[in-house]
This record gives C-alpha cells, sequence and structure tokens, in this order.
C-alpha cells in the first residue's frame, strides 16, 4: 500500500480533544474478523478482558491473562486500519506497583501494537496512571462499576448509590486529573455518571451509565446476540446473530445426515461435479 493511500489511524490524542458534537462511538473486539467488520465504524475498539467471560466462557475476568490479552491485540490490531485500538490491562497485572504496571503496558504496546492501554480503578491507581502516561504510555481510565473487583463490590452490580457516589466522582477525578485520555464509566447510576461527565475535563464513554457521557461502549457479542449467559439491561440488541447460528448449524447437521451435504458442486472430480 502506497503512503499516499493509507489510511490514517485515530490516536489517542484526537479521542481526547472529541468536542461534545462527534461523538465517540466505541464496541469491543477480540478477533481480526471481527475487528475487520468493526473498523470502518468505530473510532475505539476495545481488546476489552471481558473476553475472559464472551470468548473463554470464564465466570469473570479474573482468570484473563497478559499473554492473553497480546494474543488477542495482535488479532485485533492486524484486523484494523482506522480505529484507535486499547488493550485491557488484566487484573494482577499491574495493581502491584507502578513499575509492575510499566512493565506490564510496554509489553502490551511493544508486542500488539495498539495505542493504548485501559486500566480499571480510582484514587488509589492515580499514580500508576500518571506514571504511565509520563512515560509515553496513553491511559484509557475505567472507574464506576469495574468487573476485576466483583468480589469487593459484592457482583457485578449498578454502583454509585448513598455514600458511593462521592466515590466514584473523586475516583474519575483523580484518574482525568493523572492525565487519562479518556475515561470509561461503567454501571453507575445516570446522575452520578451524568454528573462526572459534565463535570471533568477529559471525554467519558459510558456502559450502562449516561447519554451525557462524550461517546458509548458495548459488549460487541452483546449488541450481536452472541454472548447468551447474560444481558445486562443497559445492553440494545442489533441483531440475533446466535439464533442464526443455532438455524445455520441444525441445517447443516440434518443435510450431512441425510447426505445431502456435500454435494457433486461441493466435490473435485466426482461424478456430475463441475470441471474445474
Ligand atoms: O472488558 C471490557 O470489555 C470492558 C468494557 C465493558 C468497557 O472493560
Amino acid at each position: 500500500m502506497s503512503v499516499a493511500n493509507r489510511t490514517k489511524r485515530i490516536t489517542a490524542r484526537e479521542i481526547r480533544q472529541r468536542s461534545a458534537d462527534n461523538p465517540i462511538v466505541a464496541l469491543t473486539a477480540y478477533t481480526t474478523p471481527m475487528a475487520r467488520a468493526l473498523d470502518p465504524h468505530c473510532d475505539l475498539l476495545l481488546v476489552g478482558d471481558s473476553l475472559g467471560m464472551v470468548v473463554y466462557g470464564m465466570k469473570t475476568t479474573l482468570g484473563v491473562t497478559l499473554d492473553m490479552m497480546i494474543a488477542h491485540g495482535q488479532a485485533v490490531v492486524r484486523g484494523t486500519e482506522r480505529a484507535c485500538v486499547v488493550v485491557d490491562l488484566p487484573f494482577g497485572a499491574y495493581q502491584e506497583s507502578r513499575e509492575q504496571a510499566f512493565r506490564s503496558a510496554a509489553r502490551i504496546m511493544a508486542e500488539t501494537d495498539a495505542s493504548a492501554v485501559k486500566l480499571e480503578g480510582g484514587v488509589e491507581m492515580a499514580s500508576t496512571v500518571a506514571f504511565l502516561v509520563e512515560r509515553g504510555i496513553p491511559v484509557l481510565g475505567h472507574v464506576g462499576l469495574k468487573p476485576q473487583s466483583v468480589h469487593g463490590h459484592g457482583g457485578f452490580r449498578t454502583v454509585g448509590r448513598g455514600a458511593e457516589a462521592a466515590q466514584v466522582q473523586a475516583d474519575a477525578h483523580a484518574i482525568g486529573e493523572a492525565g487519562a485520555f479518556a475515561l470509561v464509566i461503567e454501571g453507575t447510576l445516570e446522575p452520578v455518571a451524568r454528573a462526572i461527565a459534565e463535570e471533568i475535563d477529559v471525554p467519558t464513554i459510558g456502559i450502562g451509565a449516561s447519554p451525557a457521557c462524550a461517546g458509548q461502549i458495548l459488549v460487541t457479542e452483546d449488541i450481536l446476540g452472541l454472548f447468551a449467559d447474560f444481558t445486562p439491561r443497559f445492553v440494545k440488541r442489533y441483531a440475533e446473530l446466535g439464533a442464526q447460528i443455532d438455524a445455520a448449524a441444525a441445517a447443516y447437521a440434518a443435510d450431512v445426515r441425510a447426505r445431502r451435504f456435500p454435494g457433486p458442486e461441493h466435490c473435485v472430480g466426482a461424478p456430475g461435479a463441475p470441471k474445474g
């Protein structure tokens, strides 16, 4: 491909500068074919550690490893040329120290060629975010419901009631001030998420949060009807691909059992097969 034809990838810096009249469109992606399909439509593709649940059938994201994130990050970067690709730091790969976070983030950046990393956390992670940003690694923050803290939260539940509201707000401010280029707000009461979106200086990307956020993100398999284990209330279904896969597999199984497949047109050199 010539330099003149090359599509310019959206940078973390451009996401940071997005104005309210140009909402950030974000989805998750874990594989090359899905990334290819989503790339023309999205500003940001997140290689989320939700892949542990969506792709690997885990009950939580806690079992996802850095090597898994790197392999899927590489797959998604290969399938994209336009979207800003962000790769999640998985549980246990950054919480211990700022140095551990840098080593893990540096592996992701060097081995996947992604544009940024994401990490979950608030006030307690602010100095880690600043440490990475100061060393040239763009960071997407993640506050509110933090799936890696599911046991601390007492389950996957909406946060921000009562005293929690002030904590989520303090978390958002701390991560914004630490230099994150944008902030995911997940599973947070709408008025709390709205207040954050209106108050903080960096763009917010909502998931189960508020329409006031600068952008929205959802798990792609949720909107396509491909992840049936659990559908949160904040998901809007845009397709029912799970039902289509079921019908296609049933039709294939019926064809094989009835010896309708393969037909001559699917064979080479069989009587009645097309030449060539
Ligand atoms: O892991 C993930 O997919 C996420 C999104 C749901 C924001 O963190």
